[in-house]
């Protein structure tokens, strides 16, 4: 699987080929070991740990509640939804994501391509028949190549973070919910009850996410009419949306196929959570594995 984009700023398309990777050692047997602490020695997603990064995550919340707006989110996906921009093989995107640091993540402080590598490499190491589910760990961050210029540069607030629904209520699980009554939408009376614009069970597919790099890796991945399952399309989507697959939130909005697909969520996120500790990869090592299964992929082999 790799990336077909045209020229500069917004899109890229995913035409399956590239490599990464690595070694990575942490799991047992059907069990994911956990480890107890994050890079910087607490336990992880502590937002009130006192750490180095707790003052600028928080500062980061607080714009990212502000900005991300029904109009915001429209605006994003009419300019990023048509990726006629740039052309890039998987791993070049892998690369380009090594000069990034995500400022929302209180766990992290290493490059992103060691975060990509560690997360497919404890999935193989668990489920290695879901080959799928490999590609996909591979693969559900390189929507941060938002950050770089080739593609718009935008501020971290609109490529990272916790993702939550716009055009419905805010719900309390968000992080540093408070911040969301400086968004325009607040006092909205169309935004702001339960429902919203949308209606009970109408599919998260029709909910308008805040827009970041999972969205927006969605739609590449959607344009180029990628083999890989629904499950997959789903975990892209949604891995931030922490109030939904952490707190249980939104779950008004889901149909039955989103229902189904959260039980792979779930499995996944332990592992994008926990492989951030210090587990180094060895990429020269597993890259022939990545590249045999993006192969693979792109002859429709790469299913559920
Ligand atoms: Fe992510
Ligand atoms: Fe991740």
């Amino acid at each position: 699987m790799a990336m077909v984009i045209e020229q500069a700023p917004v899109g890229f398309e995913v035409e399956e080929k590239i490599s990464c990777v690595g070694e990575k050692e942490m799991v047992s047997d059907g069990g994911f070991f956990k480890p107890e602490t994050n890079s910087f020695g607490h336990t992880f997603r502590d937002y009130d740990a006192e750490s180095e990064r707790k003052k600028s995550v928080e500062e980061f919340y607080h714009t990212q509640h502000v900005h991300q707006s029904v109009e915001f989110v429209k605006k994003m996906r009419a300019e990023y939804g048509s990726l006629n921009r740039v052309v890039m093989s998987i791993w070049e995107s892998c690369e380009l994501l090594n000069e990034f640091v995500d400022e929302s993540d209180p766990d992290l402080d290493e490059p992103q391509i060691e975060h990509l590598l560690q997360t497919a490499e404890a999935i193989r190491k668990d489920y290695p028949n879901e080959d799928w589910l490999h590609l996909t760990g591979l693969i559900h961050d390189l929507g941060k190549v938002l950050l770089h210029p080739s593609f718009g540069q935008l501020p971290q607030w609109a490529v990272v973070g916790d993702t939550f629904p716009v055009g419905c209520a805010f719900d309390e699980s968000n992080v540093h919910h408070k911040y969301f009554e400086e968004n325009p939408d607040y006092n909205n009376p169309a935004y702001n009850t339960k429902f919203g614009i949308y209606s009970e069970g109408c599919g998260l597919d029709n909910v308008l996410m805040s827009w970041g790099h999972d969205d927006y890796m969605y739609l590449v991945a959607k344009e180029n009419k990628t083999t890989l399952p629904s499950a997959a399309l789903f975990i892209i989507r949604y891995h931030s949306f922490y109030p939904l697959h952490k707190s249980g939130a939104y779950t008004h909005l889901m149909n039955e196929e989103d229902k189904e697909n959260l039980k792979w969520l779930h499995i996944f996120n332990k592992y994008d959570l926990y492989s951030k500790s210090k587990v180094r990869i060895d990429v020269e090592k597993v890259k022939p594995y990545y590249l045999s299964l993006i192969e693979k992929s792109s002859t429709g082999g790469c299913n559920k």
